[in-house]
């Protein structure tokens, strides 16, 4: 596996693969590094002739308020498990070169932005968008890949690709757990044993959604109230929000007729974790 820094040579190398017809599919990460993420590399080995990983700590996209500076970071370990998956490139680009003295230009995708996280968060998606959209101008992936634990990030990336008429394929990946159901995230690291057990609670309160949505219920006052009377009845926990929304859309439900996405942002302790759920009448 090959480790780039410089933007400019990963462009190289990815130029030179296009000119001899290999297929490149992409994975960006922030890295700390967990199964989750070794999920989307296997599905890029899978995909592509050539797998560029990035892992790249975007301060664009994290609040003045946020844990940028706390993020847990291990470039060491992640390079190792990365090798062993049989990646091509490891891209980490630093900061200084990513966005240099007068970096004024962002990328916004204007609607699929104002629900949910983007509500609490405000300018992350264009962190997100903007950095993704570079990575994409450098690598210059066939494809890449997202995982649908942040199903809000991938619509918004997958909108992006078709306003901005962009050629790169955009696959989802199914959320990976721990046995006991809790949803892989490098911000697990955050959680005390005790914080970890309540949090446990996200994942059980979208089956818990999806059982009363079965048992007839509908009216999404309803469930909302009884999902956060039902998680703040852990210790550690505070709900920023429980929403119901239309799976492509993102815009918020009355009522359980279709598919819905439930989707949730809950402080456990210090970390604020994010889960969702298709929920099926
Ligand atoms: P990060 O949180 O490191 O996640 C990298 C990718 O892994 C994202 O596509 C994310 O959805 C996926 N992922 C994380 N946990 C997962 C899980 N438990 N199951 C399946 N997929 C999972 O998301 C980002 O980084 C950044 O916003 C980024 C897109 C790299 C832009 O900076």
């Amino acid at each position: 596996m090959k480790r780039v820094k410089s933007i400019s040579q990963m462009k190289e190398i990815s130029e030179n693969w296009r000119k001899e017809g290999k297929k490149i599919a992409f994975v960006p990460t922030m890295g700390f590094l967990h199964e989750g993420h070794l999920s989307l590399v296997r599905l890029g080995k899978k995909l592509g002739d050539k797998l560029v990983v990035s892992i790249f700590v975007n301060p664009l996209q994290f609040g003045p308020a946020e844990d940028f500076r706390e993020y847990p970071r291990d470039l060491e370990r992640d390079a190792a498990l990365l090798e062993k998956e049989g990646v091509d490139v490891l891209f980490c680009p630093e900061a200084e070169e990513m966005y240099p003295p007068g970096f004024q230009t962002y990328v916004e995708v204007a609607e699929l932005t104002k629900g949910l996280c983007g509500a609490y968060r405000p300018g992350h998606f264009k962190g997100v968008t903007t950095v993704v959209l570079k990575l994409f101008n450098i690598v210059k992936p066939h494809l890449a890949i997202f995982g649908e634990k942040d199903y809000q990030q991938l619509q918004v990336i997958k909108r992006m690709v078709k306003d901005l008429n962009l050629d790169v394929e955009i696959v989802g990946h199914p959320t990976v757990r721990e046995k006991d159901g809790l949803a892989m995230s490098s911000r697990n690291t955050y959680l005390s044993e005790e914080e970890r057990e309540s949090a446990l609670s996200l994942f059980k309160a979208l089956n818990f959604a999806q059982n009363l949505v079965k048992e007839g219920e509908r009216d999404v006052a309803v469930l909302k109230k009884k999902l956060k009377e039902f998680i703040e009845s852990h210790p550690f926990t505070k709900v920023q929000y429980i929403e119901f929304v239309d799976p492509s859309e993102l815009t918020p439900v009355e009522k359980v007729e279709k598919e819905t996405l439930c989707a949730l942002a809950v402080f456990v302790g210090k970390a604020r974790l994010i889960d969702n759920m298709l929920i099926k009448p």
